[in-house]
């Protein structure tokens, strides 16, 4: 911020301020009404509270870390970061856990539930769901190696959740480097950003079914890497469950394995290997395959911009008391 104040010197303070809106992504944030300061007077033990019930949970199970990063993705891209995706169906809505892509698949929620327990005990009605998630998320990438960042709080919870909208937004494992680059964007998140967000996927398990059209039907795959996942992923015959971690060289280490495993054809998904196969994102990969420091730090800006994203205004929200239920 300095930097580009003392760089820009000849510009208006308000054009100034608007530069670094465009250029800055707590400015969105910000914008939402949100504040790494949000909780410092009402519920100020908020931090340790989600660190330690993180760092308990990772501890006994690596993976789930991997899990919560996910689940704040997942929430984000389903009418903004709003923990729409932790209430459970309802007579009046179905709502996003049983969408195609939670269903199955997201976990996580206990370690939400054991955390709220915890900070409604300190601190009753004041910490929304959703602020809970984002701060988890952020935890969870440090704990397992990765960057850490000051979270932007003050989100509210939804009364409601919407299996249609999860289904529509979340991009599915088949997606191309473009339908990608487009599912962001219309989230305001660049291409850039897009690529270093996917490289959460240095972390984590999927499914055969996720991958298995890969495997058996794809060119620019390492034949030693697919011969090895036929061994986990039968083409026939079951096995749609049978897990594979995304980065087979250091599976719970969150770092830029997974732009070195691109480069090497060695992306799970067809859609990470879109990532780096002859479009416009490969010079990318290839510098944050190069560059761990420069990952790093543009995944951590990138995480508090997808946070900044809101339910769209008017939308009734509240500061559920139990993740999982309107109040
Ligand atoms: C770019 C588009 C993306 C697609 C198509 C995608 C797709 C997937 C799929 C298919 C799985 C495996 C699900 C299963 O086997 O049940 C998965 C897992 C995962 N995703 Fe993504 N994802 C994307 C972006 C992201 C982003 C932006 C993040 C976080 C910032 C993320 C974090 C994760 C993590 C950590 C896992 C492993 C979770 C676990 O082991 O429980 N993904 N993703």
């Amino acid at each position: 911020m300095g930097f580009l104040f003392a760089r820009s010197s000849g510009y208006s303070f308000v054009a100034l301020a608007l530069l670094a809106c465009v250029l800055l992504a707590p400015c969105q944030a910000a914008k939402a009404g949100l504040s790494i300061k949000f909780y410092a007077k009402t519920c100020p033990g908020v931090d340790t509270i989600v660190r330690s019930v993180v760092a308990q949970a990772v501890a006994k199970e690596p993976r789930m870390g991997a899990s919560i990063i996910r689940l704040f993705f997942h929430d984000c891209f389903v009418n903004g970061c709003d923990a729409s995706i932790l209430l459970d169906d309802t007579l009046t809505f179905t709502g996003e856990k049983n969408a195609g892509a939670n269903i199955n698949s997201v976990r996580g929620y206990e370690v939400i539930d054991a955390i709220k327990s915890q900070v409604e005990a300190a601190c009753k009605g004041v910490v929304s769901c959703a602020d809970i998630v984002a701060l988890a998320s952020r935890d969870a990438v440090n704990l397992l190696g990765g960057p850490t960042w000051n979270v932007q709080l003050g989100r509210k919870d939804s009364r409601t959740a919407s299996g249609t909208a999860a289904n529509a937004n979340l991009p599915g494992p088949a997606s191309s480097g473009a339908s990608l680059v487009a599912a962001f964007a219309g989230k305001g998140l660049s291409a850039r950003e897009m690529t270093a967000l996917s490289g959460a996927h240095t972390v984590g398990r999927a499914r055969c079914l996720m991958f298995r059209g890969r495997i058996y039907g794809e060119a620019n795959i390492n034949a030693t890497f697919a011969a090895a996942l036929r061994q986990t992923c039968p083409q026939s015959g079951g096995g749609d469950g049978n897990l594979a971690p995304f980065d087979d060289q250091t599976p719970d280490a969150f770092d830029n394995a997974y732009f070195k495993n691109l480069v090497a054809q060695r992306g799970l998904l067809h859609s990470d290997q879109e990532l780096f196969n002859g479009g416009s994102q490969d010079a990318l990969v290839r510098k944050y395959a190069g560059n761990a420091g420069m990952f790093a730090g543009d995944f951590a800006k990138a995480m508090v911009k997808m946070g900044g994203l809101m339910p769209a205004a008017g939308t009734p929200t509240e500061v559920r008391l139990n993740c999982r239920k309107v109040n």
